[in-house]
């Protein structure tokens, strides 16, 4: 966590360029991110695949950050394991993948590691609601899974605030995520919602003056947001 900042700058390496990753996340790290998220797809649960654990494991040496695996992919259950075992200290399911979602957070955490649970965005919060006790994160998707690049769903913001309202409610330390179309422009909306917890991908990647401006100027905007919500 960067000294005070009250929110966590997390980049997607979806845009990175895969023939270097040791250098990106190292790159990443440099730049003054919070953590790595890793998108893991299996060209089921989205059209798109990426990451298998060994290319995590092999760019876990690269650097010191905390890195999170985000599992868009229909069975879970079956892969998580392998993504603690590469390097990552979170792991985040989709809660429309997960018919037991109860047995697989605390299998997560059984594991050793933390757990997070994502909802697409037609997804209700009350899939989540009598787990919260098993949930170290809240994934609140702002676009629909399977790529970067995509516009950022303002009308999630409501639901955002929802999630918040329902973790401080819970009494239980729960980090509040969005993901997709996450940039300097639409990150005031999420964070004024209660989202503390920042992806973001072809904004860093594509921002004009490099990766740390990127960095910067979505958490200025963020905190400033924050403040100005009364936060
Ligand atoms: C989409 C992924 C996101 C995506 C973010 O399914 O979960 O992490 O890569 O990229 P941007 O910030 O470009 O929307």
């Amino acid at each position: 966590m960067n000294g005070e900042s009250a929110v966590q700058i997390v980049p997607s390496v979806l845009p990175a360029d895969f023939a270097r990753l040791g250098e990106e996340v190292a790159e990443l790290e440099a730049a003054g991110v919070d953590k790595i998220q890793w998108d893991v797809m299996d060209g089921r649960f989205v059209p798109n695949l990426t990451f298998g654990p060994d290319v995590i494991a092999a760019s876990r040496k690269h650097a010191s950050v905390p890195f999170e695996a985000h599992l868009m992919v229909v069975e879970p259950d079956e892969l998580l394991p392998k993504y603690i075992e590469a390097g990552c200290e979170l792991v985040i399911v989709h809660v429309e993948a997960c018919t037991h979602l109860h047995k697989t957070l605390a299998g997560i955490r059984e594991a050793g590691a933390k757990a997070g649970a994502a909802l697409n965005p037609a997804t209700p919060l009350d899939t989540v609601r009598h787990v919260l006790d098993l949930l170290d994160m809240v994934l609140v998707m702002t676009v629909n899974p399977g790529f970067g690049g995509q516009a950022y769903i303002s009308t999630m913001e409501p639901k955002i605030a929802e999630a918040a309202a329902m973790i401080e409610a819970s009494g239980h330390r729960i980090d509040l995520e969005v993901d997709g179309g996450i940039g300097p422009k639409t990150v005031a909306g999420a964070a004024a919602a209660g989202a503390r917890v920042l992806v973001a991908g072809s904004a860093l990647y594509k921002h004009e003056d490099g990766l740390e401006a990127a960095v910067t100027e979505i958490r200025t905007n963020a905190e400033k947001a924050i403040a100005q919500a009364g936060g």
